[in-house]
């Protein structure tokens, strides 16, 4: 019997459009390091891409993976094209508003998921923070092979998400967002969310799919407790 697909919807059920408003405002405080993930992920990339090069942002959010892109090429010197995959069409508007108003140019947005999206060469894309929301190690895959599908031989991909690590780092996890400033109660909130609607993979794991779906394996280039960002390539 074939086994039925893994319904990509269900990854977004963890955001209410009312908590949408209220995610630029909070996200720095539930991510230790949240700016810098995304600094240092597109300084990497201003040392590896070329001036004109296309840049998938697959789950943009309310913009900040292309608000910190765009920054970056231009501290640089250069200037990217972007293509924005965002299924929520909350998070896309405040995306366009956002990049709107910094002068971003030349992003092709799609709404909708990365398998709707066109299948043109990218010679980069980042994936910051959505992985971890795909319950099934099959919907992980085909988000994997969707961007492979998209990367030209050699692209770097940044991806980051909460992982499975050691089960000490979950609670230092909620030691240190809360030493930075969130109130008890919201860490409280934040604790059985985690455990509920989080689907984190282990570091091994991780290269192991990343590998079958056709990535060389990952390197860390941002870690925190219980979070981490890695860079791989299409091999
Ligand atoms: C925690 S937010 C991260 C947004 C942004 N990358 C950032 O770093 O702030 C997760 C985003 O992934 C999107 N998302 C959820 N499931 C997805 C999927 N299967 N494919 C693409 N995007 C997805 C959500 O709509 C949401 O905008």
């Amino acid at each position: 019997m074939t086994q039925p697909l893994p319904d990509p919807r269900s990854s977004l059920s963890h955001f209410t459009a009312q908590e949408v408003q209220h995610y630029d405002g909070r996200i720095p405080s539930l991510v230790p390091g949240y700016a810098v993930l995304h600094h240092g992920g597109a300084a990497l990339l201003g040392q590896w891409l070329p001036d004109g090069a296309r840049v998938l942002a697959v789950g943009a959010g309310t913009g900040a993976d292309l608000l910190a892109l765009h920054q970056m090429a231009r501290q640089v010197g250069k200037s990217w094209r972007y293509t924005a995959v965002e299924p929520m069409p909350e998070m896309l508007a405040l995306a366009r508003q956002k990049c709107l108003a910094a002068g971003v140019p030349q992003i092709d947005w799609h709404g909708g998921f990365l398998d709707s999206a066109p299948q043109a060469p990218h010679d980069a894309a980042v994936c910051h923070l959505v992985m971890h929301f795909i319950e099934s190690l099959e919907g992980k895959r085909q988000l994997l092979e969707g961007i492979a599908r998209r990367l030209k031989p050699g692209a770097p991909l940044l991806l980051s998400d909460l992982i499975a690590a050691q089960p000490d780092e979950r609670e230092a996890l909620i030691e240190c967002v809360t030493a930075l400033g969130l109130p008890a109660e919201k860490a409280q909130v934040m604790r059985s969310r985690l455990q509920q609607d989080f689907f984190p993979l282990t570091p091994e794991a991780f290269a192991a799919l990343a590998g079958g779906c056709g990535f060389t394996p990952p390197s860390l280039f941002f870690r925190v407790p219980d979070f981490a960002g890695w860079a791989l390539r299409r091999a």
